[in-house]
């Protein structure tokens, strides 16, 4: 399965935009610009911050602007904004994000769902954004959500998604993420698609984004590490969910992903340890248990002490 595994892996973190987008309390502003600082330093590529979008359809991140002028902004990280249409773009301007992330789904009724509009509707907004942002630094991710399938219209084609690959392309936008929004991939179709975009676009940065709603998160990792691919999204302690695709659960959980990949010998460039004392701070922010493993069990290097009755047994020859 792992002929060329890619030696050094990107891990962009979402867990202040996809996982505090749906919790039911609002996490107060000044928490969401620490836990980002705190997290800036840890090593990751990216940082998806917040989202700007309409405050009706996501209350939790009313507060995007604010956390943005805020954060310290002084890592090698790139700080990331989720943005649908013109106005989120311009706001995005306005405050100088480095990244935008554009988001469409692959399916029309998810898209309506979340977005408000038509899949055609949004590719118009990314055409406009693409006009907007020329000349200036800011970069243009290009999200495609459902990729793997929709809650409402079950399993995308191979032909749809790439049709979206194509049109994002010809928008000019500079990198793409397959997101599998509601865990519905599984490693042999996320294998394929890989390896379809990776052969007819060789030269694309692409990042995958796995929801673990069905266990399949990291099983779905290493499928797309099979096939290439490099750049991963993932959420601290796996928090996150879309509030507009019913039955969505947490992204796979960064500190769970780095430590695979640390003990499959893989590079990350990120500090697990930093990660896990943030994992266990978030825990006591949101207020409830969070589904990550490695922080409940600890990292697999980590052995425990060894009962003094089974001490006894190897003093008395039973080794
Ligand atoms: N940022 C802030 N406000 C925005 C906005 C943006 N990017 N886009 C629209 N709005 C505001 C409008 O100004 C308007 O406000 P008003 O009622 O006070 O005048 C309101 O939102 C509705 O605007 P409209 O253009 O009619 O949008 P809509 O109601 O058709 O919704 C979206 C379209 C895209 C704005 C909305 O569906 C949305 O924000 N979706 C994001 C969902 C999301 O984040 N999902 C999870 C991540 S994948
Ligand atoms: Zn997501």
């Amino acid at each position: 399965m792992f002929t060329e595994l890619p030696k050094s892996i990107l891990i962009n973190e979402v867990v202040t935009r996809d996982g505090f987008q749906s919790e039911p309390d609002f996490v107060p502003t000044a928490t969401k610009i620490e836990l980002i600082n705190a997290l800036a330093g840890l090593g990751l590529n990216k940082i998806e911050v917040t989202s700007f979008v309409s405050p009706r359809a996501v209350p939790n991140l009313s507060d995007a602007a604010d956390v943005i002028r805020a954060i310290t902004r002084d890592t090698p990280t790139r700080y990331v904004a989720l943005v649908p249409n013109e106005k989120g773009c311009t706001r995005a301007l306005e405050l100088g994000v480095d990244e935008i992330n554009l988001v469409m789904s692959v399916s029309e009724s998810h898209n309506l769902a979340n977005m408000r509009m038509t899949c055609d509707q949004s590719l118009q907004q990314f055409e406009q954004i693409a006009g907007m942002t020329a000349g200036t630094p800011m970069r243009l991710n290009g999200s495609l959500a459902t990729s793997f399938g929709c809650p409402f219209e079950g399993p995308q084609t191979q032909e749809r998604v790439l049709r979206f690959v194509d049109a994002y392309l010809e928008r000019g936008l500079h990198s793409l993420t397959l997101a599998d929004t509601t865990g519905m991939a599984v490693p042999s179709q996320v294998q394929s698609l890989c390896q379809a975009v990776r052969e007819r676009w060789p030269e694309l940065e692409l990042t995958l984004h796995f929801h673990n709603t069905r266990g399949l998160g990291l099983a779905n990792v290493l499928a797309a590490l099979a096939a290439g691919v490099h750049q991963f999204d993932a959420s601290l302690g796996g928090l996150g969910g879309c509030p507009f695709a019913p039955g969505a659960t947490g992204n796979i959980c960064t500190e769970d992903l780095v430590h695979m990949l640390n003990e499959m010998g893989l590079d990350t460039g990120v500090d697990l340890d930093g990660l896990l004392l943030q994992s266990q701070r978030l825990a006591g922010i949101v207020n409830h248990d969070l589904p990550g493993q490695v922080r409940k069990a600890g990292q697999r290097s980590q052995t425990r002490p060894l009962p003094q009755s089974v001490k006894q047994l190897m003093q008395n020859g039973h080794s």
